[in-house]
């Protein structure tokens, strides 16, 4: 029997997840999926994460290109981008990409590209309420979260709050749990991270649409 999937998407639970995934964008614009992060991936990226020293991982900046900065009024976590060169990380790039190409097909997406990296919030530590990209300025149309905390609970902060884009009313609060699988239209929901009385380990993640013309090369190399 023919499969109307590509060869490239894996047959199991995944399809069921990315479809869930394309139907949330397509009525609502974002996605909040309680422990939905295959555990091949989940395991992989605990592994990634233990064999990192934490001083790899560098003061986030605020910003693009030339205005870029660091600011620890708007955002106190450390980040270490995720390439391909990093060990144990294939497995995320590998479905990061399968869902790319679902998402293209699913809903005409466009997207061109991927970046990623994990972040290592101390306690304490926030990132106030911001977009990912700022419309017509950014290539970045998608974000994507997921969250790598074993035995989160809810009293100990640390919640991604998303707003309504109009109005600014709080549309979802989301516990880092483990395995918690966020995306949302990266210029339509502003949001942010509150404090957490423990350490918080996150990947935030962008599909990129290819902005490139003649005189500018994106993404930058
Ligand atoms: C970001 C971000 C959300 C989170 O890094 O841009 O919004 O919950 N992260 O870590
Ligand atoms: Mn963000």
């Amino acid at each position: 029997m023919h499969s109307l999937l590509p060869p490239d998407i894996p047959q199991g639970e995944t399809p069921a997840l990315f479809e869930q995934i394309a139907q949330k964008l397509e009525s609502q614009g974002y996605a909040v999926l309680p422990a939905s992060l295959p555990e091949t991936i989940t395991d992989a990226l605990m592994q990634a994460l233990a064999i990192q020293d934490e001083y790899n991982f560098r003061a986030a900046s605020v910003g693009r290109g030339p205005e870029q900065t660091k600011n620890p009024f708007i955002r106190r976590d450390r980040i270490l981008w995720i390439e391909p060169h990093l060990p144990a990380v294939n497995t995320w790039l590998e479905w990061t990409e399968q869902l790319r190409c679902f998402l293209n097909q699913r809903l005409f997406m466009g997207l061109f590209s991927f970046e990623s990296h994990f972040a290592y919030y101390q306690p304490g530590d926030f990132y106030k309420k911001h977009f990912d990209a700022f419309r017509g300025q950014s290539n970045r149309v998608l974000s994507v979260v997921t969250y790598l905390n074993r035995g989160w609970e809810p009293g100990q902060g640390g919640e991604l709050i998303i707003y309504a884009e109009d109005n600014h009313s709080e549309l979802i609060k989301v516990q880092p749990a483990f395995g918690t699988l966020v995306l949302f239209l990266s210029e339509h929901f502003p949001h942010e991270v509150l404090p957490a009385c423990r350490e918080r380990y996150s990947i935030a993640g962008w599909y990129r649409i290819n902005s490139t013309r003649l005189d500018h090369i994106d993404p930058p190399a």
